[in-house]
């Protein structure tokens, strides 16, 4: 029970579901992993997400951690199955799952995705959200610059406000019911994003989500931590002073990265 919990991202995005778990489960230590220096997973093969992910699993399983959460939605896409048929023992869990059961109970919505290109090519929301709820409209889009406009400072200016209506203002997204934030990157435009719908649309918050699911699987197998003295370590496997800063963004607070080539 007094394990830590591992968490890893293709790079300091994933910190955003570990705020969350921060919140939601705030007697857990986590040791996260950000792999800086293979990323962005987003225009990567299959293949090369799986083996990234598949060595950051056996890093954090060697810290000793309870469970894995896979803080990437193109890693939760891509290389989930594999990990859980590689690493059946341990609970593991995806950002895309969470977000599905919320989505996925309401009847006859439109529901609009934004995510990388690769998580977009694999459909995986799609698919998941059509098993659980064949009756929804579902429509999907790679919206590949919001990540730099995250990445670069630019939430609340000129320039984000106009990649979300170039993006968002299209037809095929303008009267969605629900729109899913499919990328680690993308909660911290959701003000601005609910301000484009202006309560047209529900902006789905996927880090609670997964930090409530987490919390309900380790009810589940007995592995919930009591105590209140939390660890927290952060890894990248490549540090630059750009990350520290962009951390900071993401988690919400000051961290300091350790390095930690993989
Ligand atoms: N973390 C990725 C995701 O959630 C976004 C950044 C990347 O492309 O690596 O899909």
């Amino acid at each position: 029970m007094n394990k830590p919990i591992g968490i890893f991202d293709s790079g300091v995005g994933g910190l955003t579901v570990a705020a969350a778990i921060k919140r939601v489960l705030p007697n857990e230590s986590f040791v996260y992993f950000g792999d800086t220096r293979h990323s962005p997973y987003g225009d990567k093969s299959e293949d090369t997400i799986r083996g990234y992910s598949d060595r950051i699993t056996d890093f954090l399983l060697a810290q000793d951690c309870k469970a894995i959460v896979i803080a990437c939605n193109t890693a939760s896409a891509l290389a989930y199955t594999f990990l859980t048929q590689k690493y059946p023992d341990v609970p593991i869990i995806n950002v895309v799952d969470p977000v599905v059961a919320h989505v996925g109970s309401k009847i006859n919505n439109k529901v609009g995705i934004i995510a990388t290109r690769a998580t977009t090519k694999s459909g995986i929301y799609r698919k998941k959200l059509r098993k659980l709820n064949a009756k929804l409209q579902v429509v999907a889009a790679a919206t590949p610059l919001l990540v730099g406009v995250v990445e670069e400072g630019f939430t609340n200016t000129k320039v984000s406000q106009g990649a979300i209506e170039t993006y968002l203002g299209s037809k095929k997204f303008s009267d969605v019911t629900t729109l899913i934030l499919g990328c680690t990157h993308f909660p911290l435009l959701q003000k601005e994003i609910e301000t484009f719908y202006n309560g047209r649309a529900e902006v789905v918050d996927s880090p609670e989500l997964v930090a409530h699911y987490l919390k309900y699987r380790l009810a589940q197998t007995q592995l919930l931590e009591a105590s209140l003295m939390p660890n927290y370590s952060f890894y990248v496997s490549e540090f630059t002073d750009n990350f520290n800063r962009v951390a900071k963004m993401f988690f919400g607070e000051d961290i300091s990265l350790e390095e930690k080539m993989l």
